[in-house]
C-alpha cells in the first residue's frame, strides 16, 4: 500500500519494517514546516538532466538504484546521486529507493530541493531488525545498523522492483550506469566485481577455518572476495531463494561464535562468494579512504574506472575539508553540492 504525494515529482514515503508486513504513511501535503534545518547541511540546487533520443518512455524499464540515507552522510549520498545522473544517458529514467534508520523531514526536504526533478521513494529500515545480530567489528563505522540495510533490500523494496543496484555512499559514478545495470545476470542472484587474487582467508577467524563444519561451507565453490558497496541483485531470485535468512543465520552463528572481524561483508561472502555473476573491476575502483584503521592515501589501480568508491576510513568530504586531501580526493570534489549557491555571489 503506497500513498503518492502530488508534485512534479514521483514520490512516495513508504513506511517499512524488514519483515513482510508492509504499511505506508504518507506525510501530508504542507506538514513539512519551513524551518532553519537542524544540523542537515546546505546544498546547491542540481541542474535538471534530460533523456537522450534512445532512452525507453516505458515506465516499467526504470532503472532502480538503493542507496542509504544517513544524516551523516548525506553529502556523500548526494554526489553518488549526481554523479549518477551527470554520466547518464537516461537520467529521467532513474528512480531512486533511499533507505534510511528514522524519519528526518529535514533530510527529505533537503533532496527535496537539492534535486526537484528526481524520481525517488524513501523507505525506513527497521534498525530493531538487526541490532540484536550485529557483532563489533574492527571499526565502529561498520557496526552502524543501516550498514546492513542492504541485506533486506529484497524485503523493503515493493514488488515491482525486481533488479536493484545497490551503491553506497561513499562512492562517485563516472561512466554511464545503465552499463552495470544491463549486465547478463546468467542465473546468478548478484552481479559485482570479484577479487580472485585478494586472500580470502583474512576474512575469516582461524576458528572458522579450523572447524570442518563451518568452513565447509566453501566445499565445491571457488570463493573469491567482493565487495559489498557495488551490487546489482536480483530482487526476485533473492527473495524467492530466502537470501535473507541465510546471510542472517551466519550472523547469528557470529553472535555464537567469533568467526570473522569485519562487519556486514563477511555473511554475504559466506551465502555468495563464488558463486556470483563478476563484472569490470572498473565498476568498484575500492578502497580510496585507505584500510580500515588510519585510513591512508591510496593511489588508484591502473585501467579504466567506471566509478570510484571510498571505501575504508578515510573520506574525501572530511579530508577535504580538514585540507589534508589525498590526490584522489579531488576526483570527488566535482560531484560535491554542499555548500549554498550564496557564498559565491558574495565573493
Ligand atoms: C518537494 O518539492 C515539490 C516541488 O518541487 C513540492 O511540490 C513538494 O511538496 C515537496 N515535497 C516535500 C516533501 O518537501
Ligand atoms: C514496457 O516494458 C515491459 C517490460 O519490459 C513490457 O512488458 C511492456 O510490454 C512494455 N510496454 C510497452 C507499452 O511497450
Ligand atoms: C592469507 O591470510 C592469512 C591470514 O591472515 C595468512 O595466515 C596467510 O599467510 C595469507 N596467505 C598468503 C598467501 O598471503
Amino acid at each position: 500500500m503506497v500513498v503518492p504525494l502530488s508534485g512534479s515529482l514521483s514520490f512516495l514515503l513508504l513506511v517499512t519494517t524488514a519483515t513482510t508486513t508492509t504499511f505506508a504513511t504518507g506525510i501530508r501535503h504542507g506538514s513539512i514546516i519551513q524551518k532553519p534545518s537542524s544540523g542537515v547541511p546546505t546544498f546547491r540546487e542540481a541542474p535538471k538532466f534530460r533523456n537522450g533520443d534512445v532512452c525507453s518512455s516505458n515506465a516499467s524499464e526504470r532503472i532502480h538504484i538503493a542507496i542509504t540515507l544517513d544524516a551523516n552522510y548525506l553529502r556523500g549520498t548526494m554526489a553518488v546521486v549526481l554523479s549518477v545522473l551527470k554520466h547518464s544517458t537516461c537520467p529521467e529514467n532513474m528512480e531512486f529507493h533511499f533507505l534510511w534508520g528514522k524519519y528526518d523531514p529535514d533530510v527529505l526536504r533537503s533532496i527535496n530541493t537539492t534535486f526537484p526533478y528526481l524520481n525517488f521513494r524513501v523507505y525506513r529500515f527497521d534498525t530493531n531488525r538487526v541490532r540484536g545480530k550485529i557483532s563489533r567489528s574492527i571499526r565502529q563505522a561498520l557496526d552502524q545498523p543501516l550498514n546492513y540495510a542492504r541485506i533486506y533490500l529484497a524485503n523493503i523494496l515493493p514488488p515491482d522492483v525486481k533488479r536493484v543496484l545497490y551503491l553506497d555512499s561513499d562512492l562517485v559514478v563516472v561512466d554511464d550506469i545503465m552499463k552495470l545495470w544491463e549486465v547478463d545476470l546468467q542465473g546468478k542472484v548478484l552481479a559485482a566485481p570479484e577479487y580472485c587474487h585478494a586472500n580470502f582467508t583474512q576474512y575469516f577467524t582461524d576458528l572458522f577455518w579450523l572447524d570442518k563444519e563451518l568452513s565447509g561451507t566453501f566445499k565445491g565453490r571457488h570463493p573469491c572476495y567482493f565487495n559489498t558497496g557495488v551490487m546489482v541483485v536480483d530482487v526476485d531470485k533473492w527473495r524467492q531463494g530466502g537470501y535473507t535468512d541465510k546471510v542472517e543465520d551466519w550472523m547469528a552463528m557470529q553472535k555464537q561464535k567469533r568467526i570473522y572481524t569485519l562487519g556486514s561483508l563477511p555473511p554475504f561472502l559466506l551465502v555468495l562468494a563464488g558463486n556470483i555473476k563478476a563484472v569490470h573491476h572498473r565498476w568498484n575502483q575500492h578502497g580510496l579512504g585507505g584500510d580500515n584503521i588510519e585510513g591512508k592515501c591510496r593511489d588508484l589501480h591502473p585501467g579504466p574506472i567506471s566509478l570510484l568508491h571510498w571505501s575504508g576510513k578515510g573520506k574525501p568530504w572530511l579530508r577535504l575539508d580538514s585540507r589534508k586531501p589525498c590526490a584522489v580526493d579531488h576526483l570527488w570534489a566535482p560531484y560535491d553540492l554542499y555548500g549554498s549557491p550564496v557564498h559565491s555571489l558574495e565573493e
